[in-house]
């Protein structure tokens, strides 16, 4: 449940964030149908969604604070929590567990220090699985950021996290 004393609160969408939004309302028949989109702009704009966020997308909106916290928590996409400059996201689904992702993840928290779901000390990564991502011929896969990467092995891995830093 989001707890925010709007008072105390300096969140403000900027004027590109405002622009960006109102824009997709036309493509929309109503303005829930635009949250998604919304959360989408902000978080370009901010790396992740914060409770203030959510508030000030429900007012631009008109669209109750619940709904637009709904729709944030249900996309896994939506990040309500700071998270690092790369988002690494491994394929924990069938095709890729025969082939090995297991490996691949253990590699990748032993190089970063971290485990799945957390951020690296100095922000650069953070590591989360998801469902498959649709090129199961070619696992195991990794998404980094918007790039796919596929067929991976674990001697691939050190230069592929040098050419995200
Ligand atoms: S199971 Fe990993 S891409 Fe389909």
């Amino acid at each position: 449940m989001i707890k925010v004393n709007l008072l105390n609160s300096n969140f403000r969408l900027n004027s590109l964030e405002k622009n960006k939004i109102k824009n997709q309302i036309k493509y929309y028949e109503d303005s829930r149908s635009v949250s998604i989109e919304a959360l989408k702009i902000v978080q370009k704009e901010r790396g992740w969604i914060c409770d203030e966020a959510i508030f000030a997308i429900s007012k631009l909106l008109g669209v109750s604070v619940v709904d637009i916290e709904s729709v944030a928590t249900f996309y896994n996409q939506i990040f309500r929590q700071p998270v690092g400059k790369n988002i690494i996201r491994y394929c924990d689904s069938i095709v890729c567990f025969i082939n090995g992702y297991k490996d691949i993840q253990m590699l990748l928290e032993n190089i970063l220090a971290i485990k799945t779901g957390e951020t690296t000390q100095d922000g650069m990564f953070t590591l989360l699985p998801t469902c498959c991502l649709g090129n199961c011929d070619q696992s195991p896969v990794l998404m980094i950021n918007d790039d796919m990467h596929f067929c991976v092995t674990p001697k691939l891995i050190p230069n592929l996290l040098d050419s995200y830093k």
